[in-house]
């Protein structure tokens, strides 16, 4: 029998996590855990603390209290705040558990007899007033390849270009802004290049399966041709790296941390009393395996982790099967910040909002505006406008009307049907909740939720449908049977409505359960009965006895939202909140010579698939410049445009060709990219752009 693993990324118990957090990754894992767990399925879904690396310490420091006490206050804190916001974990673990640490290091020391680890010097980047070397993000400076000034230290999320840190220009340290030095440093790296065409097979054969979003990460890395990786850092916190002589090494925090969805199930089979049971989870064919993720976490949940587990392969350690990964979150039209107080902290809205059922409704919106294929927004008008168009006057108000009518006239009890054939209005609503049903489940399969969540949405529309079409309030004097039977199959509905939203909404859906005299099933953890297979099915017995379960949902007042916007960014009003672009003087514009050229030869560039080589006639001059458009373009397509550059830009070396100018194009969000061009080609080159 299939069993059904899901992970979702260990958040670091750095602050606590925010709401971008939990719409990417552990909300959509809890719904798909809820889901599989009500269908009868074995699941097991695993999260915890991510408890090393860099952005602890930096944290730490910030706080004024040791890695140790922050990552024990966090810990606490997003476990609790997850748990309120009804994310049902199977277990909550932690990286700095004895058992991470034995799993980790003993998965180091199995690479290291395999000869997958190289050990080696190395200059790297350090910082000495914060008296620590600079891995990855830790340093930035200006591209070695496009000149874009906000390049990390292994990649440019400009021109896309990969390059060892020390070839960036103008290093500073993102923890003091200081520039730092070069020194001596010796790493364990890990030879993921041997892994190279493996990978490959991997993912070519997920990727028919895979989100549009996950293979083109996937790939593109894959395409750049794997390198050797540093395994390890040197920093005091993180695990020991198990060799001697290898004080102030740690492992780096990446090829560990994803070791922490085994390390976390071995602890949850501890708690179980079957220390082995972890192996039916990871090492067992039978296993289907889903890892959530936001969209920076994909190539490590795609790439890094399978190899590190199919290093193991002859210990039968499992791969993702699914790798759906979401893109990010905004708020009110901007990226979440929690210097700006532009941001909604899970645990401060549970503060707020106290109520069951606020927590539905958290999670409603969120799941309504997933950012599924691409970055989406959340908006306090659009929660209330969800709240009381939606939840309160669709699923709430069905729920009610139908309880109430019940109590009113049939002493609160389920009524008799009436042997007659369905009438076209339940034949109506029969056929809205067969293909409901099903096609929640077809797009909760799919990773789909927003539209899984709109059918089951539909289902409560259908039924609210059935209830005004045969108008039980006039039946119930021309013909009390006929509005008996109405009341019957409209109880029977929210039985059907309580299963279908259980994933989503599980407070609701219990006290729907309990409204009916059913047993409670939302897919909490340690449940595994087949509820989902009977959703449709009219099982409720006449004469049970109804439990009054009050209002679902309360409207959300204007007040209450104006204020919730009101307080964002809003926290020292003292600062005036820096513009999102700092302004300019018509001065510093005028440095900038914008000049029309027209395009005479456009060629790609070896090696490299954003680069196009274009020469272009200045008016007085020919230039050789370098775009980094040919993913949006075809060279021919370009022979004989006029188009706008930048005729001041100090030449630079990319690609180790000279590119003697900036050609402009407008690009958005959405990936589209498109050169500018004045909307008259009759100006000819060399025309000045103001
Ligand atoms: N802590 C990381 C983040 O928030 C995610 C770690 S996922 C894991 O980006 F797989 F490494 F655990
Ligand atoms: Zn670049």
């Amino acid at each position: 029998m299939k069993r059904y693993l899901i992970t979702s990324a260990l958040p670091y118990a750095s602050g606590i996590t925010h709401l971008g957090n939990v719409v990417g990754s552990t909300l959509p894992a809890d719904i798909y855990a809820r889901y599989c767990r009500l269908l009868g399925r074995e699941t097991l879904y695993v999260c915890g603390s991510d408890e090393h690396g860099v952005a602890i310490t930096i944290a730490a420091e910030k706080e004024g209290v040791s890695p140790r006490e922050l990552v024990d206050r966090y810990h606490q804190a997003n476990a609790t705040a997850l748990a309120g916001a009804g994310i049902a974990f199977d277990v909550y673990g932690r990286t700095t558990d004895p058992l991470h640490i034995a799993t980790a290091q003993e998965f180091f020391q199995s690479w290291l007899r395999k000869g997958l680890l190289v050990e080696r010097e190395d200059d790297q980047f350090y910082d000495e007033e914060a008296r620590i070397f600079l891995p990855d993000r830790y340093v930035e400076g200006v591209c070695p390849n496009c000149n874009y000034d906000k390049a990390r230290g292994d990649q440019c999320d400009s021109c896309g270009a990969y390059y060892n840190q020390l070839e960036l220009k103008q290093p500073r340290s993102v923890v003091t802004g200081q520039t730092p030095v070069v020194r001596r440093t010796k790493h364990w790296y890990f030879k993921l290049d041997a892994f190279q065409d493996w990978i490959h097979s991997y993912i070519e054969g997920h990727a028919p399966s895979w989100k549009d979003n996950v293979v083109q990460q996937s790939r593109s890395w894959v395409k750049q041709g794997l390198a050797e990786r540093a395994a390890t850092r040197d920093m005091q916190w993180g695990i020991p790296v198990p060799v001697p002589d290898a004080d102030g090494k740690v492992l780096y925090v990446w090829f560990e941390a994803v070791l922490g969805y085994i390390s976390a199930t071995k602890q949850w089979a501890e708690q179980q009393g079957t220390p082995d049971a972890w192996k039916t989870w990871w090492q067992d064919p039978e296993t289907i395996y889903t890892a959530f993720l936001g969209k920076d976490n994909i190539v490590f949940h795609t790439i890094i982790f399978p190899i590190l587990l199919h290093s193991r392969a002859e210990e039968g350690f499992i791969l993702p099967e699914q790798v759906p990964a979401n893109e990010f979150l905004n708020l009110e039209g901007q990226k979440f910040s929690k210097s700006r107080n532009w941001a909604i902290d899970l645990v401060q809205y549970l503060r707020d909002f106290p109520e069951a059922q606020h927590v539905d409704i958290l999670r409603y919106v969120l799941t309504m505006n997933m950012p599924e294929t691409k970055d989406s927004d959340f908006t306090w008008r659009d929660y209330q406008a969800r709240t009381n168009n939606e939840l309160a006057a669709i699923l709430g108000n069905y729920v009610n009307r139908v309880v109430q009518f019940t109590i009113k006239n049939f002493n609160g009890a389920v009524p008799a049907r009436t042997a007659a054939e369905p009438d076209e209005h339940e034949q109506a609503l029969q056929s809205a909740i067969t293909h409901g049903i099903e096609s929640v489940a077809r797009n909760l399969d799919a990773f789909r939720y927003r539209d899984a969540l709109t059918e089951a949405m539909n289902i409560a529309r259908a039924a609210n449908k059935y209830f005004n079409d045969t108008a039980p309030w006039k039946a119930i004097k021309e013909d009390p049977a006929r509005a008996a039977h109405a009341l019957n199959v409209c109880l029977q509905t929210i039985r059907t409505l309580s299963v279908v939203f259980a994933p989503f909404l599980p407070h609701a859906a219990a006290a729907m359960q309990t409204a009916v005299g059913e047993p409670v099933h939302t897919g909490a953890p340690g449940t595994t009965q087949d509820v989902w297979t009977s959703a449709g099915v009219a099982l409720l017995p006449t004469g049970r006895v109804l439990h009054e379960p009050g209002i679902l949902f309360t409207r959300i007042e204007d007040s209450v939202v104006e204020e919730k916007i009101a307080q964002l960014g809003d926290q020292k009003p003292s600062e005036p909140t820096e513009p999102a672009e700092p302004m300019i003087t018509i001065d510093d514009f005028m440095k900038v010579k914008l000049r029309t050229a027209v395009v005479l030869q456009a060629e790609p560039v070896e090696k490299s698939k954003k680069l196009l080589k274009l020469q272009v006639d200045l008016g007085t001059e020919r230039r050789q410049i370098l775009a980094g458009i040919a993913q949006h373009y075809n060279p021919e397509q370009l022979i004989g445009k006029t188009i706008v550059v930048v005729a001041n830009l100090q030449p630079a070396k990319l690609m180790g060709l000279e590119s003697q100018g900036m050609v402009l194009a407008a690009s958005n969000d959405s990936g589209v990219l498109t050169l500018v061009q004045p909307s008259d080609v009759g100006i000819g080159p060399g025309a000045e752009v103001r």
